[in-house]
């Protein structure tokens, strides 16, 4: 079978080279299509592919038409926003992802980017610690397990809401369970956000939940650009002048938040799983997937059943 790697955002080496190797002792052959700029290369890549692995890559409709022979897509990574997963099933292919393992790399990236952000950006002026700060993890899922993990290392109170997680499981993490996600917002100084981008999310960080948030509250966004209703933010952070809102996924609105200066800070492009080691994991996991899938029909990991 012929498994095609489409990544606009490419793999480290690394990563690569083990997804090379799993395929091979699967006895697949593998394409490899990197910073593509064009659609048109894309569609021409997938024409003869049995299987792709992508990460936030569109895989759209005419993407699965001109893919004729394939049959299975997995997303080396959690998010499949980025796939239209009911025409793929449609079309009888099968969509993966593969849950869990990246999400070490964007839970560290959160800390980066709050010590960054308390240290004024690193200007000179004095700061403030995140020790003794409360944390608040909106969705306790694989990453929002991993930055409470971190959290408590910084000495950090650290609360979650989820409303598809049972309280009990949230607690036994040692993380405080609270009842809805306005609390969330009311009780803690920082917010991260780690709910997927679905019908029911989309825009639902708006005026009304981030204005929560306790004076000198900052929002930070790693999940995705989605999520956030922009126009309520953006008139939220010109009412109150003391919110800080943090994104690894760069708004629409960029040019309208950066006036916010010292209070916005988004990183060019997203980088909470842009390391060799999460690259590596999602890349190798999703190889062993295809394989699976092919010697023995495994959908264990299908998100389009
Ligand atoms: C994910 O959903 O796995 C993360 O957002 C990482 O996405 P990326 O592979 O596009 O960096």
């Amino acid at each position: 079978m012929k498994i095609l790697i489409a990544t606009e955002k490419p793999f480290a080496t690394e990563a690569v080279e083990g997804i090379k190797k799993e395929a091979v002792a699967g006895g697949h052959e593998v394409a490899l299509l990197e910073k593509y700029t064009e659609k048109s290369q894309l569609l021409e890549a997938v024409a003869d592919a049995d299987a792709m692995i992508v990460r936030s890559d569109k895989v759209t409709p005419d993407v699965l038409d001109a893919a004729r022979n394939l049959k299975i897509v997995v997303r080396a990574g959690a998010g499949y926003d980025s796939i239209d997963t009911a025409y793929a099933k449609e079309k009888g292919v099968v969509v993966e992802n593969t849950p869990g393992q990246n999400a070490n790399a964007v839970a560290e990236l959160v800390f980066g980017l709050l010590v960054y952000t308390v240290r004024n950006f690193y200007n000179g002026k004095s700061g403030s610690e995140l020790m003794g700060k409360k944390l608040g993890i909106l969705a306790f899922g694989n990453v929002g397990r991993n930055v409470a993990r971190i959290a408590k290392g910084f000495g950090m109170e650290v609360y979650a809401f989820d409303e598809y997680c049972p309280k009990e499981t949230i607690e036994a993490a040692g993380v405080h369970a609270v009842d809805t996600r306005d609390d969330l917002f009311r009780l803690c100084d920082i917010v991260s956000l780690h709910i997927p981008a679905t019908a029911e999310t989309k825009n639902s960080i708006n005026y009304e939940v981030v204005g929560l948030l306790k004076k000198g509250g900052i929002l930070i966004n790693t999940a995705r650009k989605e999520v956030i209703n922009e126009p309520e933010l953006l008139k939220l952070m010109g009412e109150r002048t003391d919110l800080k809102f943090i994104t690894d996924i760069m708004p629409d609105a960029d040019a309208d938040f950066r006036r916010f200066e010292g209070r916005y800070f988004s990183t060019p492009k997203k980088m909470g799983a842009q390391t060799s080691e999460a690259n590596t994991n999602a890349g190798i996991a999703a190889a062993r997937q295809i394989n699976a899938f092919f010697k023995d029909g495994d959908t264990k990991f299908q998100v389009n059943k």
